[in-house]
């Protein structure tokens, strides 16, 4: 947890949301709502962005990373993101990046670079198909960790909330600073911290780790028959319904959790001690998804019917993040010689 700060400081946290997939219930848990929860504080300025210049490294379809992007921003927003006290942009608006992306490029090693895990997966995936190491890896999987340090740095971002396979990447943008700093001086670029919270996985319809790559997910927007289809597939036994119910042993209950208040747990938790039936569950699950998506359904269907709002809400936000920018790069152009 980000401890409370005192002194009416303000802590910039900034976190990149990477356009590669519709959101499903698994990401609003583990992701949309932590962040959400963090940006809401007092104490914080928020600053969201959709990486979809990181996207490119991945998707090569023009319709798809478009449609990707909207998608995801129209999300965010859905479940309560305000463009009014966080800075919510996309990345490929804010050219500042992709300059301060390449003077740190020049402060990177290469060996630190091929240390880093996505790449070494890659040339294992090469080796694995006899193939030379680097027959799969372009120059963009190559230097996402560069175009990422300059994401956080060129905000002055004191904390990155991220996964812990994250970790290395924000290790690699601390590693840059320090050797900008100590060659032009301290304060030059700003340390970032990585804040990684250990939060539970949510478990998918068929028990493993709920994920797009699985195919298990439930989807945070369909229509409400589809959401009840969805949670209908969740993986059961075949114990008759009268018999009671171990709950943390029940998938179903697992999902409901982590979702549910307090009291609405403990009602199910009851219920399956006096033994209920796996429909039953599943309808208490889906009648909880149902309650708590139906809302937000409604602004994204509304904010997809409208791209040109959301359009509109994106460029104001970036408008707002090179305001930022600016006095960060004009400090780093100076330090280096490239202005006065
Ligand atoms: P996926 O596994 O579907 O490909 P991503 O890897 O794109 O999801 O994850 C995006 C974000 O959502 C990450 O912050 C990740 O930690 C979080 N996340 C994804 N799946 C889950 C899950 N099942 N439970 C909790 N958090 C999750
Ligand atoms: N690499 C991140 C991911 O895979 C997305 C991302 C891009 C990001 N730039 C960032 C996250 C800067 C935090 C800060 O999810």
């Amino acid at each position: 947890m980000l401890a409370p700060c005192h002194n009416a400081v303000v802590k910039r946290v900034l976190t990149g949301i990477k356009a590669s997939g519709i959101p499903h219930l698994g990401n609003y848990y583990g992701a949309i709502r932590p962040a959400l929860e963090l940006a809401a504080r007092a104490d914080v300025q928020g600053l969201f962005f959709i990486a979809d210049y990181h996207a490119l490294t991945l998707i090569h379809d023009r319709a798809e990373l478009d449609r990707l992007t909207r998608e995801i921003a129209a999300a965010w927003l859905a479940f309560g993101l305000d463009p009014e006290r966080v800075v919510f942009y996309r990345q490929s608006h804010v050219p500042e990046i992709f300059e301060l992306a390449w003077i740190l490029s020049c402060f990177t090693s290469k060996g630190q670079l091929n240390r880093a895990h996505a790449y070494k997966a890659r040339v294992e995936e090469a080796q694995q198909k006899q193939l030379e190491p680097d027959a799969l890896v372009d120059m963009g999987l190559f230097n996402y960790p560069v175009l990422m340090s300059a994401d956080i740095v060129l905000f002055d971002c004191d904390v990155v909330p991220v996964g812990s396979d994250q970790l290395q990447q924000i290790e690699i943008a601390r590693d840059i600073v320090g050797r900008v700093n100590h060659i032009y001086g301290e304060g030059v670029l700003h340390l970032p911290e990585g804040l990684c919270e250990d939060t539970a996985l949510l478990p998918g319809l068929d028990g493993r780790k709920m994920s797009k790559s699985y195919g298990n997910t439930i989807p945070l927007f369909a229509p409400a028959k589809q959401l009840r289809k969805a949670v209908g597939r969740i993986v059961t036994d075949s114990t008759p319904p009268e018999v009671p119910k171990e709950p943390d042993a029940s998938l179903i209950f697992q999902i409901f959790r982590l979702l549910a208040p307090p009291t609405d747990t403990a009602a199910l938790r009851a219920r399956y001690e006096a033994g209920i039936g796996w429909g039953d569950a599943k309808a208490a699950l889906a009648d909880l998804l149902e309650r708590m998506l139906a809302e937000p359904r409604a602004r994204y269907d509304e904010l997809m019917a409208h791209p040109e709002r959301l359009d509109a809400l994106l460029a104001e936000g970036a408008a707002r993040a090179r305001q930022l920018a600016a006095p960060v790069m004009d400090r780093v152009r100076r330090a280096i010689g490239i202005a006065r």
